[in-house]
């Protein structure tokens, strides 16, 4: 049987790139109820054309989003819960590089503008996902196996597990993605919520195109000698949103063409 998404989904980061992907992805897989959240307006709009494209009797929601403001992060749970009435897979993918430069030629604003969005902002939408996901009923699954009261996906990077030069701070927010996805998994385990990340390699998105001169040797560095596709991400997240993935919990799966087993 296929994959199956009968529940409601929120992605951040659904302006670009990867979690424009993931709302694409998850449209092909039959979800019927999407919020796109990001702070970039524009953005949004062309993800929902493409998501409608895709599905054209999907509901698309658009939800402005600044995941450094709490306010902002605890209103997007609120309005997708009050158009949806619930919130089943949560995927947050919102994510900015930094200066590549060293810890001693960067700036304490740089540091904190990377933290507050790849961990701080991840983990507020967290926060919020957990709390709305504890107060609801498990969803039944469309092929009878064990219903969640939600699943939730953060993306981090092959960078939460190996380094590279001149991204500490980069490279430490993905760490503590990873960290805390399964302190998470831990807590909430009982709650029937599961909890887990994605840490994909180098993937094509705008956000390695800005950066392609740095990455080009490192691409070359992994076994598959070659860039992740967005969809190769995706396939994944949604895997891991899945009734397919019932017993996966606080796992990092590594999807990176092998970059860190070398
Ligand atoms: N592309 C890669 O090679 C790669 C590799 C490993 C991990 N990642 C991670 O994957 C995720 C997605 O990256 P991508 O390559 O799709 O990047 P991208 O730049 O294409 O997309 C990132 C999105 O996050 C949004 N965003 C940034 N700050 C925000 C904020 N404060 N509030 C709301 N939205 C905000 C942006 O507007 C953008 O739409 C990121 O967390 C990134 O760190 C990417």
């Amino acid at each position: 049987m296929l994959l199956s998404f009968p529940g409601v989904a929120l992605i951040t980061g659904a302006a670009s790139g990867i979690g424009r992907g993931i709302a694409i992805a998850f449209a092909k897989d039959g979800c019927r109820k999407i919020a796109i959240c990001d702070f970039n307006a524009e953005g949004l709009d062309e993800t929902r054309a493409l998501v409608k494209d895709t599905a054209p009797d999907a509901e698309v929601l658009q939800v402005p989003v600044d995941l450094r403001k709490e306010s902002d992060v605890e209103q997007m749970i609120e309005t997708t819960v009050r158009t949806f009435g619930r919130l089943d897979y949560a995927v947050n993918s919102a994510g900015v590089e930094g200066d590549n430069l060293g810890s001693a030629e960067s700036t304490s604003d740089v540091f904190d503008h990377v933290n507050s969005v790849n961990y701080r902002g991840c983990w507020l939408c967290s926060k919020y996902q957990i709390a709305q996901m504890r107060i609801q009923e498990p969803l039944p699954s469309h092929d009878g196996r064990p219903g969640n009261r939600g699943a939730i996906v953060n993306i981090a990077s092959q960078l939460a597990l190996v380094s590279r030069p001149e991204a500490a701070a980069y490279c430490a927010s993905k760490a503590a993605v990873v960290s805390f996805t399964k302190s998470d998994a831990i807590d909430y385990s009982g709650d029937n919520i599961r909890i887990n990340c994605v840490c994909p390699g180098l993937t094509r998105t705008p956000m390695l195109e800005r950066q392609m001169d740095i990455y080009r040797t490192a691409i070359m560095r992994a076994p598959l000698k070659r860039p992740g596709t967005i969809q190769e991400i995706a396939d994944v997240v949604l895997f891991l949103c899945s009734s397919r993935a019932t017993f996966v919990q606080g796992a990092a799966y590594v999807v990176d063409g092998g970059y860190t087993i070398i």
